[in-house]
This record gives structure tokens, sequence and C-alpha cells, in this order.
């Protein structure tokens, strides 16, 4: 195993962003990990596990950690049964290759989740989820190192308390794990149609009604197409913002002025507004803020016009925060971690 100093952190960036990793090694086997983490003791620096970074902003200058770059592998069948099968992942594996793998199984439960950039350590730290799938659904345990005690163990569905792009390794257990392997389990049942507008609409026009996993598949790397660009064209961390969840009244005073607005009532008096359309509305769609602009196909989306650097980022963030806020009177929160 080899720790690097000074490394750049662009590459590893799909925003394209960021300054130095003052310590850098690549995890590619579950034994490395007590050596890397004696290092970081030894240095008095903090483990810093990096997955596809496609979630994050990283700041200018030197970042004062040990980034472990999780390429431990594995894909394995690990319990069969008539009706499902459950799989176990290396932390490290691109996910989109397990989803295209999962399909051509003939198994289901993550297809929707399709062209999501990132590796399969990220997908339930981030609760990933997409036209009505998250990644709660499918995801019985995570197996994780603990860096304190060196144990290897599994964490329980119910126990990694997932919430919308949330779980307890955001919150109560920041810091303490590196994910090594996720187990998902998927159906041997016939997949049904995602019910989310986009998806709908793209089978009603194809007159396709019974349609195959792979059908879904292509469907939805179709229409994130056209909605979030490539990272590796167009720098970007896919969503910018979560979409709010208000009190009706709040959304209500809202449809007053856009009847045609569609908003999302969930139960108990919340409405789920998009935060795309208030960023669109609130008439930022496309807006250019120096070397971050609004992506002008998505008003949910920042984009790196080549140079920015995190501050041009913070600020395009808080400037659209606070003509959100005017306009609406909701206080938009950023979805991407900041390190
Ligand atoms: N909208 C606008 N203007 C825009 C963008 C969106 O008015 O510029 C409106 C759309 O017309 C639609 C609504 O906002 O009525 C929702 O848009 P969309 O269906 O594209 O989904 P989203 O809410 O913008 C969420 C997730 C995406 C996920 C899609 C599909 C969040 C923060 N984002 O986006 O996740 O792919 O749904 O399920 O929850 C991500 O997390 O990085 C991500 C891309």
């Amino acid at each position: 195993m080899e720790i690097k100093e000074y490394i750049n952190i662009k590459p590893f960036s799909s925003l394209k962003v960021g300054g130095q990793f003052r310590y850098f090694s690549v995890i590619s086997k579950i034994e490395d990990l007590k050596e890397a983490i004696n290092f970081a003791k030894e240095k008095n620096v903090k483990i810093f596990v990096l997955g596809g970074g496609s979630n994050i902003v990283f700041s200018d200058g030197i970042i004062d950690v040990l980034a472990l770059k999780i390429e431990m592998k594995g894909f394995a069948v690990v319990l069969e049964s008539d009706g499902y099968t459950d799989i176990k992942v290396g932390a490290g594996e691109i996910w989109d290759e397990v989803v295209s793998r999962t399909v051509d199984m003939g198994l289901s439960g993550i297809e929707s989740l399709s062209a999501i950039p990132g590796t399969v350590g990220a997908s339930p730290v981030q609760n990933i989820g997409a036209y009505g799938s998250e990644i709660k659904d499918t995801v019985t345990e995570v197996e994780v190192y603990e860096i304190t005690t060196g144990k290897i163990f599994n964490i329980e569905n119910k126990d990694c308390r997932f919430g919308y792009r949330d779980s307890v390794f955001k919150n109560e257990a920041r810091g303490r794990y590196i994910i090594a392997n996720v187990i998902y389990r998927l159906t041997k049942s016939n997949p049904s149609i995602p019910k989310y507008p986009d998806v709908l609409k793209y089978f009603e026009e194809r007159e396709i009604y019974g349609p195959t996993l792979s059908q879904i598949r292509e469907a939805i790397i179709f229409i994130r197409r056209n909605k979030l660009p490539n990272p590796n064209e167009i720098p970007n961390v896919g969503s910018f913002f979560k979409n709010p969840i208000v009190q009706n009244g709040v959304a209500d005073n809202i449809k007053r002025d856009f009847p045609n607005a569609k908003f999302f009532a969930l139960d108990d008096g919340f409405t789920k507004v998009p935060a795309g359309w208030l960023i669109e509305n609130a008439g930022l769609k496309g807006k250019v803020f120096g070397n971050v602009s609004v992506y002008d196909k998505n008003a949910l989306v920042l984009v790196n016009s080549g140079e920015a650097t995190s501050e041009d980022v913070v600020n395009a963030r808080n400037e659209i925060v606070k003509v959100v806020k005017e306009k609406f009177g909701i206080t938009l929160e950023q979805e991407p971690e900041i390190v």
C-alpha cells in the first residue's frame, strides 16, 4: 500500500473543484485499511473516505486528511431463493456497472437507479434515489470496518436509519466506519413501470405496456441524459439542492400565483416542492455566476464552466438560496456534502 502526498483533488471530483489532499492512498482490499488507519493516527490526521467524488464539493487549498480511494471490488450471489437473490457487492464497484449486471441477470429492484454516478459504497450513505426508488428498499445489510476497533461486522437495514438522501452514516456514525460491502436483495418478479410522470410518458409515447428490465433501464438512461449533464463533459454533482418539504400553507400560497405548478402532497400536512421549479421560477435557470452556472436545461444542477473554485460554488449557492428565499419564503438546503 502506497501513501502519496499533496494529491490534486480535481480528478477525483465530478465537479472538478478542490485543492489537494495532504495524504492519499488507494485501498483495494480490506487488509490495507489497518495500515492506512495507523498511518493517519501517527500523522494525527482524519481519514476521509473517497468513493466516486460525484456528490461532494471539495474545498480549495490543502485538505488535511488521509483520503482513502476505495477500490475494494467484488460481486457475489450470497443467497438464492425462488423469489429473490441476495448479492454482496464491494464498496469500490461502480454503481451503474452493478445495475447493468443485475438487469442482465433478470433481477429487479435497482433498475430505476440506472446511470447514477458514483460507487456502491456511497449508495447507502446517501440513500441514493430516483424515479420512485430508493436504495433503502433493496439494501439488507451493510458490511463495515470500524475505524477505532478494526472490527468488521454487518449493519442491518433498520439500523442504517435511512431517510431522504440521508442515513446513519451521514449523522451519528459519521467518520466511524469504512463501508466494505453492501448486500442487496433483488427480486425475480416482473418489473413494474416506475410511477413517475417522465417514465410513464416515455412508455406511453412508445406504446410499451409491460416493459422488460432492460427497457426500463434504457428509459431511465434516456430521461436522465436529457436532464442531467454528463459529468465527464460538463462538471457537476447532480442535484445541488434537496427538494424542500414545506407546510401545505406555504405551498398553497405559491400556488395562488402559480396555479399550474406541480407539487407533491405528502402525508400529514406537508408538501414536497421541487427545488428545480423554485430556482427556475425565481428567474435563475441558465444564470451565470462567474465560473459557476445554473444548468440551462435543469435549474437543480450547478455546473462548473471550467475554472471554478469551491468559493465560487459557495457564492453561487448563497446567491441562489437568497433569491429563492426572497421570492418564495423557502430556504433551500444544499444536497452534496462540503468537505
Ligand atoms: N422542474 C422545473 N424546472 C427545472 C427543473 C425541474 O420546473 O429546471 C420541475 C419539473 O418540471 C418537475 C419537478 O421540477 O415538475 C421535478 O423535476 P424532476 O422530475 O426532474 O426531478 P427532481 O425533483 O428535479 C429528483 C432527484 C434526482 C432524481 C430525480 C428523478 C432530488 C434533489 N433530486 O430531481 O436526483 O434523479 O428526482 O427521480 O431529490 C440527485 O440526487 O443528484 C438526483 C439527480
